[in-house]
């Protein structure tokens, strides 16, 4: 049995479409990454399969519970890590682990063993009487990450679990939730805005954009589904109509100055292809990667940079609050 199965799934804010039909089904043990950009329902998305907010239509159940009619069964076998930071920063992470555990009725001769376990699969133990405030992000996000498993859950949601973490803590970090997955045969489903991350951590992944899944499917597959080479122009005044006539040219996604060109062939058809795009600034020819996967089923590009320019945005939000 599929250990969340989701249908249909909805959610409206006034006219907005926040959600918008979402159907999937994720199997035991499986990293599942929900992959897209700002506003694209991600967030939305966790938060109904978590039972915290209710759908407008649709259904879901997560381990056999139906997210609807028996939320606490639902929360009592799910961990949730969210996207803003919520634990207590003047308090240590025993302290907050500790609450978290009473919170969720773990049994009290059982919590200074979990709490151990914790902190121990993300390297905490040694830091865990100092409070939170004097921690790294990074270490700050593994904190969030242990008290998510203390109640031994066999589903974690994660979301957004890496952002404006440094190259090497999110490494780290995909270190954990791979053990998560193969040790402890836990079912993980994830947001990301990081096309490295769906690439490289996910079995599978959902690219969602405007509330609806675009793609789906592992990420060796959805690079695949992109045939022949790509080309990436730039100028000014690229002919691009011309362009989309040529023989060997299966599709062209424009980016502001910028041009993507699915070619097949690339190293055979490049000359032909540059004397009727005009006045060209720079040439680029690759190998499909990620990056391609994403712009192909969005029109949209996400750089990495966006996503800390996001997470920068919002700590200054809550910095003036
Ligand atoms: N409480 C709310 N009231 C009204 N609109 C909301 C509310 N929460 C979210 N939305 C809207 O729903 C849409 C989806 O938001 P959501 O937070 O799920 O996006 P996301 O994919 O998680 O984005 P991000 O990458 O920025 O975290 C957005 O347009 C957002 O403005
Ligand atoms: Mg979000």
């Amino acid at each position: 049995m599929e250990t969340i199965s989701v249908r249909k799934l909805t959610k409206r804010y006034g006219k907005l479409l926040a959600v918008d039909g979402i159907s999937l089904d994720i199997r035991k043990g499986e990293i599942f990454g929900l992959l897209g950009p700002n506003g694209a329902g991600k967030s939305t998305t966790l938060l109904m399969l978590s039972t915290l907010l209710a759908p407008t239509s649709g259904s879901a159940t997560v381990n056999g519970h139906d997210i609807r009619t028996e939320p606490a069964a639902v929360r009592d076998s799910i961990g949730m890590v969210f996207q803003d930071p919520s634990s207590d920063e003047l308090l240590t992470a025993y302290e907050n682990l500790k609450l978290h555990a009473l919170m969720y009725d773990v049994p009290l001769r059982e919590i200074d063993r979990r709490i151990d376990d914790a902190l121990g699969l993300v390297d905490l133990r040694g830091r865990k009487n100092d409070q939170v405030k004097k921690y790294s992000g990074g270490m700050r996000r593994r904190m969030e990450i242990a008290r998510g498993l203390l109640h031994e859950p066999a589903v974690l949601f994660l979301d957004e679990p890496t952002i404006g973490l440094d190259p090497q803590t999110r490494k780290h970090i995909w270190e954990y939730i791979r053990g998560l997955a193969s040790r402890r045969e836990m079912t993980i489903i994830l947001t990301t805005h990081y096309m490295e991350e769906a690439d490289q951590l996910c079995d599978r992944v959902a690219i969602i954009d405007g509330g609806r899944i675009v793609a789906l499917g592992a990420p060796a597959e959805l690079k695949a589904g992109i045939k022949g080479d790509l080309v990436t122009l730039t100028g000014k005044a690229l002919k691009l109509s011309g362009v989309q006539k040529l023989p060997f040219v299966q599709a062209v996604e424009r980016n502001g100055g910028k041009a993507c060109i699915h070619v097949t062939d690339a190293a055979k058809n490049l000359p032909r292809l540059l004397r009727v795009a005009g006045a060209v600034d720079s040439v680029e020819v690759h190998s499909p990667d990620f990056d391609d996967v994403f712009l192909r089923y969005t029109g949209k590009a996400i750089r990495d940079g966006d996503a800390d320019a996001t997470e920068y945005m919002r700590t200054m939000a809550r910095a003036k609050k």
